[in-house]
């Protein structure tokens, strides 16, 4: 992969960074100085261990689940790179960190997993150090048996205490016992963390952290906390800062965008916000996730259609089509509003390309509950769709609602919907074929020498012939013949 190769710092981090060097102790007050305090206390320590060792320290974070997680984990390797540790692609480093998932179990199962593997490694590096963060800490009993049964393990952070991630670092590197630190609640956002960004050109952007909407399946209110919102002003000042540093697409991350804005001293909307990001200079293309159809707004739609840089792709989760289980599953709308949604967007915006999340055999889903999500599927006329085996969360309402669904009944429907989902989906993508569309180049292909892969701005992914240093850059290419879900094409 074309990666990036240098940890992208704003100059204000950069001026605490000189000045935390000239402090003994650490500032009391919680924020960004207080950060590089002991981003500047790690550097020490590392450059001590080198000496000792005669070598560099390496370090490797590994991202379960969604973009959030991929965000945090750019920040995380930031702090790393700042505090002297070189990046690691190997698990096989002295530090390795997993950033973790618990949307679903087998999230927690493959974090495990992983863990029992990396014994090859310890074993040859007594040195190593084995940190656990993100979602799956926020669970007591997931931090009970890790205590228990994973005693090598000695750094454990949640998610509300990532933006202190230096200061739990030193702690490790300091102490004989881990470190456990998962608190359940911290409002705090500290603004101008670096972070090491995984593509120079495209970078996610965090517009807000947790979520309000307690779905009734859903684990992530629990473990993210309650929805809130950056100011403004601090969102339009790291897309500005990111830009100069190179970045042309920004993707604005939230459980719920839709509901961007709602508990900040003056109120904005996700639409008001999308309207300013639009006018910084050089950013070219903008695009979001995750949108919940409840929340969607017509102003939106109205900015969306509008707009030169907002990309024609919007992720819309159903999660059913059975009004009667989205009711039971506390998602606030029913199968017709979310099709006049639809429809609204279509109208408004014809080239539209959809995309969805859908669950199945959420607990008391018929045959008929099912069939009724096979329809909405047809009707929409999804260009991809992400597909998902109900899991039982504890702690969630869903979690003890009877007639919870056989894995034969679920494993059935699954087949059924995946194959309908890849019929659709497959048709919906040629629908491009011939056209003439601007694709931002990412990487080169790594199955066939000589060629670039890119994106449309509906998310389709087109592979060309075209050389690396065409990596960043909006170029037209000609979609010449869709395979699938793809494309093969040439610039033009
Ligand atoms: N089981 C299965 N899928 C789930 N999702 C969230 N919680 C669960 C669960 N308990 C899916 C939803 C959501 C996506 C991110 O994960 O479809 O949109
Ligand atoms: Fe989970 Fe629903 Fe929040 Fe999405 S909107 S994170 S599915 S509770």
């Amino acid at each position: 992969m074309i990666r990036n190769t240098a940890v992208f710092e704003s100059e204000e981090f950069r001026q605490m960074l000189t000045l935390a060097q000239t402090m003994e102790e650490p500032p009391q007050q919680d924020g960004s100085l207080r950060q590089a305090w002991f981003i500047s206390r790690a550097h020490e320590l590392v450059s001590e261990k080198e000496k000792q060792l005669g070598r560099k320290l390496t370090a490797c974070v590994v991202t379960f689940g969604c973009q959030m997680n991929e965000r945090d984990s750019e920040k995380l390797r930031g702090i790393l790179r700042l505090a002297g540790y070189e990046e690691s692609e190997s698990e096989d480093a002295d530090f390795v960190l997993y950033n973790t998932c618990t949307v679903r179990e087998n999230a927690n199962v493959r974090v495990y997993g992983r863990l029992g593997a990396l014994s090859v490694y310890r074993r040859k590096n007594p040195e190593m150090v084995i940190g656990l963060c993100g979602c799956m800490m926020q669970e007591k009993d997931v931090v009970e048996k890790i205590r228990r049964d994973y005693r090598y393990v000695r750094l454990v952070f949640g998610t509300h205490n990532l933006h202190r991630f230096a200061e739990l670092l030193v702690a490790s590197l300091m102490s004989d016992s881990p470190v456990i630190d998962v608190v359940d609640k911290d409002d705090s956002i500290v603004e101008n963390l670096p972070a090491e960004r995984t593509y120079p050109f495209k970078s996610g952007v965090n517009i807000m952290f947790g979520c309000n909407n307690f779905c009734s399946y859903c684990i992530v209110p629990y473990v993210r906390g309650r929805e809130k919102s950056r100011e403004p002003k601090e969102i339009l000042r790291e897309i500005e800062q990111l830009v100069a540093d190179g970045v042309v697409e920004v993707m604005l991350l939230g459980q719920n965008v839709n509901s961007y804005g709602k508990g900040l001293s003056e109120p904005v909307t996700f639409a008001q916000l999308l309207q300013e990001v639009e006018k910084i200079e050089g950013l070219e293309r903008i695009r979001f996730m995750t949108s919940h159809p409840k929340d969607l707004s017509d102003d939106l739609i109205e900015v969306m259609a509008h707009s030169r840089k907002i990309c024609r792709h919007l992720h819309l989760p159903v999660q059913s089509g059975s009004s009667r289980l989205l009711k039971i599953m506390n998602r606030h709308y029913t199968k017709e509003s979310y099709l006049a949604l639809v429809d609204r967007l279509k109208a408004a915006m014809p080239d539209l390309s959809l995309s969805t999340d859908i669950i199945v055999g959420f607990p008391g889903e018929t045959e008929e509950d099912f069939l009724e999500t096979m329809d909405i599927v047809r009707q929409v006329e999804y260009d991809s769709a992400f597909t998902f085996i109900y899991s039982k969360r504890t702690g969630t309402p869903a979690a003890s609602m009877p007639d919870q669904i056989s894995e034969e009944v679920i494993k059935d429907r699954f087949d059924r919907l995946l194959k309908e989902v890849q019929r659709i989906g497959r048709q919906r993508s040629s629908r491009f074929e011939g056209q003439i569309l601007p694709v931002l180049v990412e990487d080169r292909n790594r199955q066939e020498a000589g060629l670039m892969t890119g994106r449309t701005p509906h998310n389709l992914v087109v592979h060309f012939p075209g050389d690396e240093d065409l990596a960043g850059k909006i170029v037209d290419v000609r979609l010449n013949e869709a395979r699938g879900f793809y494309y093969m094409g040439e610039r033009v």
